[in-house]
C-alpha cells in the first residue's frame, strides 16, 4: 500500500521543484481564433510567424531563411523563448537599445530590420497588424506588465571565466552541429545559426549575454542542457562566425 508519507513526500517534493513554465500563462490555441476579419488577422499572424521567409518576403532579406517562430520559438507561445504574449502587454517600453520608448509595432520592425537582416515593414502595412492581432491574440487574459514570469530569456547566473570561442567550437561540435550542420548554415527543417541567411550583426542575437540565455534555456532543442559557461562560450563561438553586416553601420562591421 502506498502510504500516506510518501504522498506527502511526493506533493512536497513537486511544490519545491515545480516544472519550469508550469506557472506561466497559457496562450489560447490557434483554432479558438473567432471567424471573422480579426480572427483572419490572427491566422495570418500565425502564418507569418511561422512561414516569414514566404508571408512576410517583401520585408525578409534577401537570402534570410529566418522565421519568427526559430527564436520566437512554438510560433511566439513558449516561455522563456522571448513569448510574444509577454512582449505584447509590456511595450510601448524605453528600450536601452534605442533610448526612446518604442511601441510594439516598432518592436517587430526592429527584429525584421536585424533578426530577419530586411527592412521594416511600413506602420499600419498588413504585416505588422497581423503579427500584432496574432500577439494580441495569445496575450488574451494578461494583465499589462513589463515582468510577465516567461518574458524574454531567464538571465545567467555569474560564470568564472570569460565566453571563450575555442571552448565553444568544442560545445558546438557535441551539442549543436547534428542539427545546424557542420558550417553552421543548418538543413532542412534547422535554421541557420550563422552565414548570410541568418540575423545580422546588429541583432539581439548577434549579443553574446542574450545568445547564452537564449541557448541556455532552450538548446539543444528539447532537452536544454549546457552549463552557463557553455551557453556563454558555444554564444561566443556562434558570435564569432560570417554573418550580414550590421545596417547602422554598413559593410565594414562584417569584420568586428
Ligand atoms: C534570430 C532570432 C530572432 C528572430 C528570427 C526574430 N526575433 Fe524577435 N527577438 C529576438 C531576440 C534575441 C529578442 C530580444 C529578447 C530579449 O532580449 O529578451 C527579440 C525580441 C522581440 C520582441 C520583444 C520581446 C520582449 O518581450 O520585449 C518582439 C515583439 C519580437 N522580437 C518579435 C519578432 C517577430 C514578430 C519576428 C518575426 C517577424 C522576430 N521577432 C524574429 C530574436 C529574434
Ligand atoms: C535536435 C536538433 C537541435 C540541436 C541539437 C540544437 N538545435 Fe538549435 N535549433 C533547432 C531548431 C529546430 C531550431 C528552430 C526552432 C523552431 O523553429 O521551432 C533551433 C534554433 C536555434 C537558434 C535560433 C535560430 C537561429 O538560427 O539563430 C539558435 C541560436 C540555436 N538554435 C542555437 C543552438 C546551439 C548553440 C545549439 C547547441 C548547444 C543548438 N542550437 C542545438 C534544433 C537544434
Amino acid at each position: 500500500m502506498v502510504s500516506f508519507r510518501w504522498i506527502l513526500a511526493a506533493i512536497l517534493l513537486a511544490a519545491a521543484f515545480p516544472s519550469p513554465g508550469a506557472d506561466y500563462h497559457q496562450p489560447p490555441p490557434l483554432d479558438a481564433a473567432p471567424q471573422d476579419k480579426y480572427g483572419d488577422l490572427v491566422r495570418m499572424g500565425h502564418a507569418i510567424v511561422t512561414d516569414t521567409p514566404n508571408k512576410a518576403s517583401r520585408y525578409t532579406g534577401p537570402g534570410n531563411r529566418l522565421s519568427c517562430t526559430n527564436c520566437h520559438l512554438d510560433a511566439g507561445r513558449k516561455g522563456d523563448a522571448a513569448p510574444l504574449w509577454a512582449a505584447f502587454v509590456a511595450f510601448p517600453a524605453w528600450r536601452m537599445k534605442t533610448d526612446r520608448v518604442d511601441t510594439f509595432d516598432e518592436r517587430v520592425q526592429q527584429c525584421f530590420r536585424y533578426s530577419l537582416n530586411g527592412i521594416p515593414p511600413a506602420f499600419g502595412s498588413i504585416e505588422l497588424i497581423a503579427i500584432a492581432s496574432y500577439a494580441r491574440f495569445l496575450a488574451q487574459g494578461l494583465p499589462i506588465h513589463s515582468e510577465t514570469p516567461g518574458r524574454g530569456f531567464p538571465l545567467l547566473g555569474k560564470v568564472g571565466l570569460d565566453p571563450n570561442r575555442d571552448r565553444g567550437r568544442t560545445v558546438y561540435r557535441q551539442r549543436c552541429l547534428s542539427c545546424h550542420g557542420e558550417d553552421g548554415t543548418g538543413q532542412a527543417g534547422m535554421p541557420p545559426l550563422w552565414g548570410l541567411g541568418s540575423y545580422n550583426k546588429g541583432a539581439g542575437m548577434a549579443n553574446i549575454p542574450t545568445a547564452a540565455a537564449f541557448i541556455k534555456a532552450n538548446m539543444p532543442l528539447g532537452a536544454p542542457v549546457l552549463t552557463d559557461q557553455e551557453a556563454l562560450d558555444v554564444a561566443a563561438y556562434m558570435n564569432s562566425q560570417l554573418r550580414p553586416p550590421d545596417p547602422r553601420q554598413g559593410l565594414l562591421s562584417i569584420f568586428r
